[in-house]
C-alpha cells in the first residue's frame, strides 16, 4: 500500500500497463539511428524531385478492401477494423499506397501531370508478431503516379539502390518479375486453378483454401513438401505478352546498364492485388524469415479502378524496423550519429553554473556542436563514466584550477590520437571547431 500524501489516505499500488504485443515503443537509445535513416530518406527522395504527402493513418474499410483485394490476407486477416461512434466503418491503414491514390484523386492531382509523391509513417497489420514482423511498423514509400515507364520503373530501383548506399547498406538483392497486364493474369490464373485442382490432393490445407480465395498466393508457400508441385505449375511469365514483355526487357536492359544488379524470380508475385507488369523486392539473408525489407511495383489499373482518370503508376514501401535491423547487424553498437560531439565534466563544488556558461559558448559559436554538460552532481569517476556511454568524442572538464585560470581540460575519450590538453576558455571555440564536422564513426 502507497499513502498519499496529499490525501492522506491509502491507496493499492496498481498493475502496470504494457504496449500492446506488437506494438513497440522506440527508446532513446533507438531514435538517433531512426532519425538518421529518416534524414536520409528524406534528402534522397527530394534529390529524385519526391514530395512529400502527409496522410490520414484511418481511412473508410472500403478504400482498402478496393485496393488491396477482399480475398488477400491483409484484407481477411490483418486489419485493424472498427466501427466509429456514427456506425461507419473505419480501418487502420495496413498500407500507404491506397490513401496516396484516394488523395490524388480526390484532390484532383492527376489532371494532365504527373506526380511524385513520398509518406513515411506508421502501418497496422494483425499479423502474428515475431522478429522483423510486428503489428504496428513503419513504412517509407515512394509513389510516380502517371508515368508508363520503364524509365520510372528503372528510376524508382535507382533510388532505392541509392539509399542503401547513403546508409551503408551492402546485403540487399534485389528481385523482379512482371506479372503482364489483367487479361494475361487472368488466363494464367485459370490454368493455374486447373492445375492445383488436379493435384488438389497434393496441397496443404492452406494451399486448399488459396485455392478457392487467391491461387496465386499458393505460389508464394514455404511448405517444403509444395515445392515441386509448385515448380511444375504453370508460370505467369509464360503468358505475359508483347507489350508487356517489352516493358520488362528494357526495363532489364537498362539496370544492366547502369550496373545495377538484379535475378529474375518468376515466382514473386507480392501479397496485395493492384499490381500489374514490374514487381521488385530487395531481400536479405541476414534478417531470418522476415527477409524482404522493400516491395513495390505497377499499378496500371488503380487510379481508375478507385474512379480516377486512366493513370499508370508505380511505388515502393519500405519497412523501417526490418532496415534498421539491417542496419545494426551491419554496423554493430557503437556511438551514434547524434552522440554528443563533447561532454562537459564539472570536476568542483559550485562550478555547475560555469559548466554551463563554458557550454552556452560553445553552443553559441558552433551551431551544429552538439555538447552536453553533466546535471545532478556525482563523482568525477560516475561522471567519467557517463561521458563515455554518451558517445562523446571529448569531454571538457572544468575543476577549481581550471575554473580559477580561465581555461578547460579537453580530454579525448575515443582512441582517435588526440592529446589531452588545457587550454585558454577563449581558444575553446577554435579547438572545438574541428569536431563538428566530424560523424563518431570517423
Ligand atoms: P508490402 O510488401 O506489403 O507492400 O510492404 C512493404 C514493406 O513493409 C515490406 O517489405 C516490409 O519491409 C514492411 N512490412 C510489411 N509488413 C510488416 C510487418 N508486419 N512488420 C514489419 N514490417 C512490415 C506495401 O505495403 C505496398 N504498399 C508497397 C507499394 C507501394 N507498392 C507500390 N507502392
Amino acid at each position: 500500500m502507497l499513502v498519499c500524501p496529499e490525501q492522506g489516505t491509502a491507496t493499492a499500488v496498481s498493475k502496470t500497463i504494457n504496449a500492446i504485443r506488437g506494438m513497440n515503443d522506440i527508446l532513446p537509445a533507438d531514435t538517433p539511428l531512426w532519425q538518421e535513416v529518416e534524414d536520409v530518406m528524406r534528402a534522397v527522395l527530394q534529390a529524385y524531385g519526391y514530395a512529400e504527402i502527409r496522410l490520414p493513418i484511418v481511412e473508410h474499410t472500403e478504400l482498402f478492401e478496393r485496393v488491396i483485394g477482399e480475398a488477400t490476407e491483409v484484407v481477411e486477416k490483418e486489419m485493424y477494423t472498427f466501427a466509429d461512434r456514427n456506425g461507419d466503418s473505419l480501418t487502420l491503414r495496413p498500407e500507404g499506397t491506397a490513401g496516396c491514390v484516394r488523395a490524388a484523386i480526390q484532390h484532383h492531382m492527376l489532371r494532365g501531370q504527373a506526380q511524385k509523391l513520398w509518406y513515411a509513417g506508421p502501418m497496422f497489420r494483425h499479423e502474428r508478431p515475431q522478429r522483423g514482423r510486428y503489428r504496428q511498423f513503419h513504412q517509407v514509400g515512394a509513389e510516380a503516379l502517371g508515368l508508363e515507364g520503364p524509365d520510372v520503373d528503372l528510376e524508382l530501383i535507382l533510388l532505392c539502390a541509392r539509399l542503401w548506399r547513403e546508409l551503408g547498406l551492402e546485403a540487399l538483392r534485389l528481385e523482379l518479375n512482371t506479372l503482364g497486364v489483367p487479361e494475361e493474369r487472368a488466363r494464367h490464373r485459370s490454368d493455374l486453378v486447373a492445375y492445383f485442382q488436379d493435384h488438389r490432393e497434393a496441397l496443404d490445407d492452406d494451399g486448399r483454401r488459396r485455392l478457392e480465395s487467391n491461387p496465386l498466393r499458393i505460389l508464394d508457400s514455404k511448405n517444403p513438401q509444395l515445392q515441386s508441385l509448385i515448380d511444375g505449375a504453370p508460370q505467369l511469365i509464360d503468358y505475359v505478352g508483347g507489350e508487356s514483355r517489352e516493358h520488362f526487357e528494357r526495363l532489364c536492359a537498362e539496370l544492366d546498364a547502369a550496373g545495377q544488379p538484379y535475378e529474375i524470380n518468376p515466382r514473386l508475385v507480392r501479397g496485395l492485388d493492384y499490381y500489374s507488369r514490374t514487381v521488385f523486392e530487395w531481400t536479405t539473408d541476414r534478417l531470418g524469415a522476415q527477409a524482404t525489407v522493400c516491395g513495390g511495383g505497377r499499378y496500371d489499373g488503380l487510379v481508375q479502378q478507385l474512379g480516377g482518370p486512366a493513370t499508370p503508376a508505380i511505388g515502393f514501401s519500405l519497412g523501417v524496423e526490418r532496415l534498421l535491423e539491417l542496419l545494426r547487424e551491419t554496423r554493430g553498437e557503437g556511438p551514434t550519429a547524434l552522440s554528443p560531439h563533447a561532454y562537459v565534466v564539472v570536476a568542483g563544488a559550485g562550478l555547475e553554473g560555469a559548466a554551463q556558461r563554458v557550454a552556452e559558448g560553445l553552443r553559441d559559436d558552433l551551431p551544429g556542436l552538439r555538447v552536453q554538460t553533466h546535471l545532478g552532481g556525482g563523482s568525477l569517476k560516475s561522471q567519467f563514466r557517463r561521458a563515455d556511454r554518451s558517445g562523446a568524442r571529448v569531454a571538457l572538464v572544468l575543476g577549481e584550477d581550471e575554473h580559477a585560470a580561465g581555461e578547460v581540460t579537453v580530454k579525448p575519450l575515443r582512441e582517435d590520437g588526440m592529446e589531452q590538453v588545457r587550454i585558454a576558455q577563449d581558444r575553446l571555440t577554435e579547438h572545438c571547431a574541428g569536431l563538428v564536422q566530424l560523424t563518431p564513426q570517423q
